[in-house]
């Protein structure tokens, strides 16, 4: 059985309040597994979540981090957040480039590679999402639109930090939509990725409409070392259940 990551991206869900009421239905259920070496199970909230969630994160010993983060330390960038904010309440793991990020905000592949540095440099992990939009898929443009954001996120790191990176392969066309792709699909794009990054033993997620229905034929592909669950992240018992269908 191989190690798996089962990663939350509550996106700009959950305050305070709701993080703590999570984690009063969460812990409950996840105790049973704790120690389970085979699993590594982790969860990222919006920054004025960070604290409550690191809090509740630690006690049960799962991973925490932040859904984006600015390249800079400090300066004039309003509304943009540090890395040594970041570090100063605990944080280690950051998601960059996510497809919300792409394409509602425009991030280019520039900045994004940027803060993959920049995070790095820290001593932090990223995770690092890309993938394709419906229009790039069907004008069969998927490879070529992957390759130029992989690329540009890894080019002039060492293996070393190459290795580091954590990888979520996020077709766009099945975020949030219900429509996962298919087991085959996704694991057709991991194992190219493994292949284009060219080291075979990096991590890589698939995400898009995980569920506990779809979880366990995704997560035994080959290539596809975990998952990055948005929607199904926001209860802990849709979370669990991805859980619990890996291991059943
Ligand atoms: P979803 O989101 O599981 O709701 O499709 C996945 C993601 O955006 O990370």
């Amino acid at each position: 059985m191989k190690k798996i990551y089962l990663y939350g991206n509550w996106k700009m869900n959950m305050t305070v309040a709701e993080t703590k009421k999570f984690f009063e239905g969460f812990s409950s259920q996840y105790q049973p597994y704790k120690n389970d070496a085979g699993l590594e199970v982790g969860v990222f909230a919006p920054f004025t979540s960070l604290w409550a969630l690191a809090d509740c994160a630690k006690n049960l010993g799962i991973v925490f981090g932040a859904e984006n983060v600015y390249s800079e330390d400090k300066g004039a960038f309003t509304g943009e957040v540090s890395i040594p904010m970041l570090q100063e309440i605990g944080i280690k793991y950051v998601i960059l480039g996510h497809s919300e990020r792409r394409h509602i905000f425009n991030e280019p592949d520039e900045m994004i590679a940027k803060k993959v540095k920049a995070v790095l440099a820290a001593g932090m992990t990223p995770i690092l999402c890309y993938g394709e939009t419906l229009e790039e898929r069907e004008g069969g443009n998927t490879f070529k639109v992957m390759e130029r954001q992989l690329k540009s996120a890894i080019d002039g790191l060492s293996a070393d930090d190459v290795k580091k990176i954590i990888y979520a392969y996020e077709p766009v066309w099945a975020i949030g939509t219900g429509k996962s792709a298919t087991s085959e699909q996704a694991q057709e794009v991991c194992a190219w990725s493994r292949n284009l990054i060219g080291i075979k033993d990096v991590v890589i997620l698939y995400g898009g409409s995980v569920k506990g229905s779809n979880a366990k034929e995704l997560l035994s592909m080959n290539d596809i070392d975990g998952a990055l669950v948005g929607g199904a992240s926001l209860k802990p018992d849709a979370f669990i259940e991805i859980y619990k269908a890996y291991k059943a």
